[in-house]
């Protein structure tokens, strides 16, 4: 059988097919208030996952995550979404304990050789993380989507949310940024194979090291960069926190043949909607190009952690960053005062 470009069966432009946020909320402001008292982290502040308190001590770390494909080769593509679903539990300084998979696919027009190779990616990135897919649900589905459901747990005064920034933080990140604008460039075949296999190193590495670095450096804030883009995660931080942040544009580690791409207009949907729909908030210095933003607002599919770090923790926490061998260590703003929690980009 003919080998499928797995890019080609998604419908949207290469970032998973998101909703993106002011959908969301609109949707999400008729539900309920959540009144349960043993929630410590749920709706109200957009956060990686949910904290459910289990007893004096401890709390379980919920989240689901799954999406279309952003590459093309099965294996790679089950590794990416699971490296991705995990990374929310990460996010939060959480430990992961099992997950359950989700699994979309056409039956019918696809070879079995194909699902077969997205759950083993899926599966061994869960081992890597140390834990097991134990259980999950699939439909048949035209268009292929997979992800998982995964369970952390956590020590409850170790919580990271992402409504702790404070004036003064430093903001460090992870990894580079463009996996959207390459997953854009793979579906429409101007991606580079060099450019291809760094975008998915970038997406499969684990936020696993990033998380404990940070629990151990006594971290308080932080998220993980997804969908919404550098902008919209960060924009979420500040929101919560009642503050604003100053970017250094020049200090944004960015993949290579992301900015090439996107001065071609290999811009996915996702991305085009984050920069709409963040460009009120942002304060972009003259000397910032199109790419840039375009860049800056990029959907990232398995992107690394964003830090809010006060100053007399950098050294301890860049310390035991470079231990975990991430792939960015990068020092990219500040968090400052701003009571209209406006993003400031510089050159
Ligand atoms: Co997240
Ligand atoms: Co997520």
């Amino acid at each position: 059988m003919e080998k499928v470009k797995l890019t080609s069966l998604s419908h949207g432009s290469g970032c998973g097919c998101k909703i993106g946020r002011e959908a969301l909320s609109r949707i999400l402001r008729h539900l309920p208030q959540v009144i349960d008292p043993n929630v410590l982290v749920g709706t109200a502040t957009a956060d990686d996952a949910a904290v459910y308190k289990i007893d004096g001590k401890r709390a379980l770390v919920q989240t689901v995550d799954f999406f279309t494909p952003v590459v093309d080769d099965p294996y790679d593509y089950g590794r990416i979404a699971a490296a991705n679903a995990i990374s929310d539990i990460y996010a939060m300084g959480g430990r992961p304990l099992f997950a359950l998979s989700i699994i979309a696919f056409p039956i019918e027009t696809l070879p079995l050789s194909t699902l077969e190779g997205i759950i083993k990616g899926g599966t061994d990135k869960a081992r890597e993380a140390g834990i097991e897919i134990i259980g999950g649900h699939s439909i048949d589905d035209p268009e292929p989507k997979y992800g998982l459901c995964v369970t952390g747990i956590i020590e409850q005064d170790k919580v990271v949310r992402n409504d702790r920034a404070a004036a003064g933080d430093l903001l460090i990140l992870t990894k580079p940024l463009g996996t959207g604008i390459i997953s854009k460039a793979i579906k429409s075949g101007d991606a580079s194979v060099a450019d291809i296999e760094e975008a998915v190193r970038v997406m499969i590495f684990l936020n696993r090291g990033a998380s404990e670095a940070m629990v151990e450096a006594g971290i308080k804030a932080a998220t993980d960069v997804t969908g919404f883009g550098l902008l919209g995660h960060l924009y979420g931080m500040l929101k919560g926190s009642n503050a604003g942040a100053l970017l250094k544009s020049s200090a944004i580690p960015v993949i290579h043949g992301a900015s090439d791409y996107a001065e071609k207009g290999l811009i996915p949907e996702g991305t085009r909607n984050n920069l709409a729909s963040m460009d009120k908030r942002v304060v972009w210095s003259a000397a910032i190009s199109q790419e840039t933003k375009y860049i800056l607002a990029d959907a990232q599919t398995s992107g690394g952690l964003l830090i809010s770090c006060p100053r007399e923790k950098k050294e301890r926490l860049t310390e035991l960053l470079y231990q975990a061998n991430c792939i960015a260590v990068a020092e990219i703003g500040e968090v400052i005062e701003d009571k209209e929690q406006r993003i400031w980009v510089d050159l």
